[in-house]
């Protein structure tokens, strides 16, 4: 098949990459670092330490995105000095990859060894409790694409990987979810003041557009709790190929749920300067996305350093 013989022929080359850090090589945890969050990757410590960029790596597809770097980082995280290998950077279905081909790199992942992935992302808040810098801890999805058709499964199985059918029911880890809220109860101080943490339910929209009012209340209708372009693929192949997985959004924005004001609405004093104010207010953006993130991003980093210590000393 030529996924598998893609994934063996990357394998080999990031193999060699690594052939003179044995103690790189085989990492249990893997962690994709969502949009803003790559600084991850400069906590690593310095030696050993093997980068390599997505553009050198045959079969991955570089990022287009401005805030994604994009480089696979092989290294020791946390004071325990855990093996893990880091991408920092993904691409995105939206920037008109296959939906395999975003899944891809978590293939590579699970022939390297990885048995643990840890997926961060940026998201929207649908959730009205949510606050700009709240951290949600996933528990389940909603697949949009994929319910449609762009499914990172669909094809004929691929039994090196996992069984045709795979069950979604219990993909997000019930333990690693309780050691999670445990780490951030033990470790409050590492969350600054009223940094939350939640747990609710991912929708996956294709993107690149940000959801439209209606849609916004769409999904929350649905059952969702936030909006975000990614992590769906990844969290499926990782599932198919038996992982376990731990995700987590940065709600960055906060969706508008409430309806434009009317065209037919007779103007107040302010006139339409003031609806606009309305309109305005909400408006999601990139720049947003990515700034409201900085010292959120540094917060959750710490979380995923201080969960992995604490799920290396106590697994289960
Ligand atoms: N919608 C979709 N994706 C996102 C958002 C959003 O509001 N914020 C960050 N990623």
């Amino acid at each position: 098949d030529s996924i598998v013989s893609a994934a063996r022929e990357t394998v080999s080359f990031i193999s060699s990459r690594l052939a003179e850090y044995p103690q790189l090589a085989c990492p249990n945890f893997g962690i994709i670092c969502g949009s803003g969050l790559g600084g991850l990757a400069g906590t690593i410590a310095p030696t050993p330490q093997v980068v390599i960029e997505y553009a050198d790596i045959p079969g991955f597809a570089v990022s287009t995105v401005v805030g994604h770097a994009g480089k696979l980082v092989f290294g020791l995280l946390g004071e325990k000095q855990t093996p893990c290998v880091l991408m920092a950077g993904r691409v995105h279905f939206y920037e008109g990859h296959t939906i395999e081909k975003v899944a891809f790199p978590v293939r590579v992942l699970h022939l390297l060894g990885v048995t643990t992935l840890i997926v961060t992302n940026a998201a929207g808040g649908l959730n009205p409790e949510y606050n700009v810098g709240d951290v949600v801890v996933l528990n389940d999805h909603i697949n949009i694409p994929g319910l449609a058709g762009a499914h990172p499964l669909r094809g004929p199985n691929i039994e090196e990987f996992g069984t045709r059918f795979p069950a979604l029911s219990d993909a997000y880890d019930l333990a690693l979810r309780r050691k999670l809220h445990l780490t951030y109860k033990r470790q409050q101080e590492v969350m600054r003041s009223k940094r939350r943490l939640h747990e609710g339910v991912y929708v996956f929209v294709s993107g690149p557009s940000f959801e439209t009012r209606a849609e916004c209340r769409f999904l929350r209708v649905l059952g969702a709790d936030v909006v975000g372009m990614s992590t769906v693929p990844e969290i499926i192949a990782a599932r198919h190929a038996g992982m376990r997985i731990l995700a987590m959004s940065l709600v960055t924005n906060c969706a508008v749920l409430e309806p434009t004001p009317r065209g037919d609405a007779v103007l107040a004093e302010g006139g339409d300067a003031e609806l606009n104010k309305v309109i305005e207010k909400g408006k999601a953006n990139h720049e947003e996305v990515l700034e409201s993130g900085k010292e959120a991003a540094e917060d959750m980093q710490r979380l995923v350093r201080m969960f992995i210590d604490e799920l290396v000393e106590t697994p289960n």
